[in-house]
């Protein structure tokens, strides 16, 4: 890869000057010559993605790196214009979050066109080309879903539950993470009597949604109707958490049982709090593997095609009292 010697300084400035309406926002060194990376990020509709968005400019910091950082506000048409943008500055290396699978083809075809790299990171597209994209680095949401699903076979056996209605709040529609975090908990359960999905509702991986939904389903099932709550990820949850918690149900009860995805601080606690049963970790701190990756480009190194962090799951069968502070 070449490395472009614009001034970093003068062409993140002029990118934040012009990009205004994408929310575009310059961090990162501004030394002369200094590697840029242009990072499209997909929202802000988590503490997840906060953390993860904190993580990237930590990292490109660290790096001495400049990044254009563009928040998409959940916005795939301005996630678009922001690629536009970074391959209209040159920027050495495109990082993005797509906040769905399908239509990416055409800008990653511009990307390619003019030689610069993109690294998707988080989520995945779907594309029949796999040269629009140099590496893949992110969380594998199909074990993720199949983890999900195997503690709740486990959870079932320990207490010797015959049958168990199961919801699903599930996250934004056509986004890796929401098909496969739900693919693989159908695999995990699937050919198992016990469990009968009642239905699968989008909340759109955020805390209102989360409690539309939850408000939803209880008016529909009722909070006795309803033996397993499998929530895409911990905002959702936690909204739902609060309508359960209004309603007079008992979220993390034998009867209730919540099975929820990422780890953030407030869905830790209230795991050991007893309201929420189980949490399938996925990290937010993405930042070091990408920078990492930006650095062997830079040097003209092979990369892998895709990098998974480690996971974990935190459940109420383990003792959760050691556990560092999560970070966000
Ligand atoms: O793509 C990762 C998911 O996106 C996280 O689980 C969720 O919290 C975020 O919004």
């Amino acid at each position: 890869m070449t490395i472009r010697r614009f001034t970093a300084a003068a062409l993140i400035l002029i990118f934040a000057t012009l990009l205004t309406g994408c929310n575009a926002k310059p961090t990162g060194e501004q030394d002369t010559g200094a590697i840029v990376v242009g990072f499209s990020q997909l929202g802000s509709e988590s503490a997840w993605r906060i953390g993860n968005t904190a993580s990237m400019e930590a990292a490109a910091k660290a790096y001495g790196y400049g990044l254009m950082l563009d928040n998409a506000n959940q916005k795939q048409e301005k996630q678009i214009s922001a690629i536009r943008s970074f391959i209209a500055y040159q920027v050495d290396v495109i990082v993005f979050s797509p906040i769905v699978e399908k239509g990416w083809d055409n800008v990653l075809t511009e990307a390619k066109n003019a030689g610069i790299p993109v690294i998707l990171t988080d989520r995945m597209i779907d594309t029949a080309d796999e040269s629009l994209y140099t590496a893949y680095i992110g969380a594998d949401f199909l074990l993720e879903g199949r983890q999900a699903g195997e503690y709740l076979i486990k959870k079932a056996d320990t207490l010797g539950k015959a049958h168990m209605n199961v919801v699903e709040i599930s996250g934004t529609l056509n986004s890796t993470p929401m098909r496969e975090r739900q693919q693989g908990f159908m695999q995990a359960i699937a050919g198992d009597p016990r469990f009968t999905l009642l239905e699968s509702i989008s909340g759109d991986f955020l805390r209102s949604r989360g409690g539309e939904c939850m408000r939803y389903l209880l008016d529909k099932y009722g909070a006795e109707g309803i033996d397993v709550i499998y929530s895409h990820n911990d905002a959702m949850t936690l909204g739902a958490l609060d309508v359960l918690d209004a309603a007079g149900a008992k979220p993390g009860s034998d009867d209730l049982i919540i099975i929820s995805v990422d780890g953030e601080q407030a869905a830790i606690d209230a795991l050991k709090e007893g309201r929420v049963n189980c949490i399938v970790e996925c990290t937010p701190d993405l930042g070091e593997s990408v920078m990492k990756l930006v650095e062997a480009l830079s040097k003209g190194e092979a990369v892998p095609k895709s990098v998974h962090p480690e996971e974990t799951v935190f459940t109420d069968f383990d003792d959760l009292a050691d556990l560092p502070p999560r970070g966000y």
